[in-house]
């Protein structure tokens, strides 16, 4: 059911991330991984229908502009942490549904690496944890912040000790194990689960509808 505006929503401005971000091995190669940014995208739709305004910040291909909806491309985590970081100075939600590299390559390659050897090692190194660095130097103080969790294990309990870690006021759990749901996929099911123990499930559907009950949450929660 597709979910009109909200009074307690409108005109706030959602900052929103989407997509997998991809980090630099050489010109023409990097590190990614398979997140399609619809989960973002959609997210960013439903708080647009609801009545908010958006800033999505994407490392996916970019969705049809659309009036109140703002667009920032970005690639890596470091360009997201930046973007994002940038765009929560006027912005009451932050809802991280990227993908994150947590690891990028120490020397990006100025030339496209030759093949001729028999083995390449690549050193990886930490990529800033956003909502971490976002919580801590104090750019997220007053924003309500949702957080998603791509478990295959203990999916519950490790969201959990996710949501404490990154001090969120919401995370929403995908259990990435399972077929058709998730990563890629059009449908989604999820958990949330709210800083204070409350645990919703919101069934298997597309990932519009699955968005439409996300943000009527949060606007259960923003006051
Ligand atoms: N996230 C982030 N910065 C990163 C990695 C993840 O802000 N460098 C955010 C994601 O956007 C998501 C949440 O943190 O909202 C949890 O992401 P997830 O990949 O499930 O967790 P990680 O912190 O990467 O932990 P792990 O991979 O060990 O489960």
């Amino acid at each position: 059911m597709p979910a009109g505006p909200d009074p307690t929503i409108n005109g706030l401005r959602f900052v929103v991330t989407a997509g997998g971000t991809r980090e630099p091995i050489d010109p023409v190669r990097f590190i990614g991984n398979r997140s399609s940014g619809k989960m973002g995208n959609a997210l960013a739709a439903a708080a647009l229908r609801q009545g908010a305004r958006v800033t999505l910040v994407t490392a996916a291909p970019a969705p049809a502009a659309q009036p109140g909806l703002d667009i920032v491309a970005v690639e890596t985590a470091a360009e997201m942490h930046a973007a994002v970081r940038a765009a929560l100075a006027d912005a009451s939600v932050l809802i991280m549904a990227a993908a994150v590299a947590d690891w990028r390559p120490r020397e990006v390659a100025g030339n496209k690496l030759k093949k001729g050897a028999d083995t390449l090692t690549i050193e990886l190194v930490p990529t800033v944890d956003i909502l971490r660095a976002l919580r801590d130097d104090g750019a997220a103080k007053d924003v309500f912040v949702v957080g998603f969790a791509a478990e295959t294990e203990h999916v519950i309990d490790n969201a959990r000790a996710k949501l404490d870690a990154k001090d969120l006021d919401l995370i929403v759990v995908n259990d990435v194990s399972r077929e058709g749901i998730g990563m890629g996929a059009d449908d989604n099911e999820v958990t949330v689960i709210d800083r204070d123990g409350t645990v919703r499930a919101i069934a298997r559907a597309p990932k519009s509808d699955v968005a439409d009950a996300i943000v009527r949450i949060i606007a259960s929660r923003v006051r």
